[in-house]
């Protein structure tokens, strides 16, 4: 097998919830088990695009690293880093947007959305409006074969591909071209039907979420009118999703689900479901008790001080390429 080198993460906004586990951290658990050279950024600068709560960042960024350790990334193997450690990427990010252009990045659609959701149409910041830039920089610093992310993230990798080509195409090669990885699990809609479960909507459940929270959750969950059990996407989308989220933390099929809850209604079905959530991230949680707060700030200054070398590195050669590497 060719070994890949992989880069991908996340801002620390919050803990994980279990969309991102069957999302994208149960993929990057599976290419590090494969053997793949993996490189996790913690993207705190990201946060700050559109929120200035800055106190509440490093405690974030202890919970997003505990998340990983506790799904199981191993920090032997892969490489947890902080964005805002590495001075590098805020150098590549300068010298990308001179080669970028602004009609560019007004295109992105997901920024676009972004801007609307918020209602920042007039008061967009620039770091906002160009964070795609900074994030190409945080993936060509490591010079990843894979990007694995979202569907809302294609675009910025996108751009990223565009930008090393041009770099290259100016200074000679020294980016490589990454390719963008789906993970093949849709999207985990919220327990309130909403499309997309996530903290900001408070329609999800997070790993550390101790019993009692996730029960309550799931029985709150939104259903639909007649207390059958039945997967009907069209007349019970609600209690689909739920099914959905059922087979996944269970892994037993839909049929077997339906089968078992026949003559069920809503309250001994969910409050099965719970159990199957409760027993599916006990291990999860087992494992981050394990560490302590030191070990987690271990970790993640050891992984910032190996990305550190390779960041050096690339910055050295970029600069070289262009020509402005001067004698003093
Ligand atoms: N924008 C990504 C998110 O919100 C986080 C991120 C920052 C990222 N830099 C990255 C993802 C580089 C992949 C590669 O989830």
């Amino acid at each position: 097998m060719d070994v890949q080198r992989i880069l991908t993460g996340d801002r620390p906004t919050g803990p994980h919830h279990i969309g991102h586990y069957f999302g994208t951290l149960q993929n990057r658990v599976k290419l590090q088990n494969e053997g793949h050279e993996i490189f996790l950024i913690v993207a705190d600068y990201q946060v700050l695009t559109d929120r200035m709560e800055t106190e509440l960042i490093e405690q974030n960024i202890c919970e997003i690293v505990r998340g990983y350790i506790a799904t199981g990334i191993d920090p032997q193997k892969s490489t947890i880093f902080v964005q805002s450690q590495i001075p590098e990427l805020a150098e590549l990010t300068l010298l990308f947007s001179m080669i970028t252009s602004m009609n560019r990045v007004a295109r992105n659609p997901t920024v676009k959305e972004e801007i609307n959701a918020m209602n920042l149409e007039d008061t967009v910041s620039l770091g906002m409006f160009s964070y795609p830039v900074s994030q190409a920089a945080d993936i060509l610093l490591f010079n990843p074969d894979l990007v694995p992310v979202g569907e809302d993230q294609l675009p910025h990798v996108e751009l990223t591909r565009e930008i090393a080509r041009k770099f290259n195409r100016l200074f000679g090669d020294v980016f490589k071209i990454p390719e963008a990885m789906l993970s093949d699990v849709p999207r985990l809609v919220g327990l309130d039907g909403d499309n997309k479960m996530s903290k900001s909507r408070g329609n999800a459940i997070f790993l550390k979420d101790d019993e009692d929270t996730v029960m309550k959750k799931v029985k709150s969950a939104v259903t639909d009118s007649g207390r059958e059990i039945v997967y009907d996407r069209a007349k019970k989308p609600n209690l689909s999703n739920l099914i959905d989220l059922y087979h996944l933390v269970s892994g037993k099929t839909i049929e077997d689900i339906v089968n078992l809850h026949n003559g069920d209604g809503y309250g001994e079905f969910k409050e099965a479901l719970g159990q199957e959530i409760i027993t599916f991230f006990k291990p999860f949680q087992e494992r981050v008790l394990a560490y302590s707060d030191k070990d987690i700030n271990k970790i993640a200054t050891d992984g910032t001080k190996r990305a550190a070398l390779v960041a050096k590195d690339m910055m050295s050669k970029t600069k070289k390429a262009m020509k402005i590497q001067y004698g003093f």
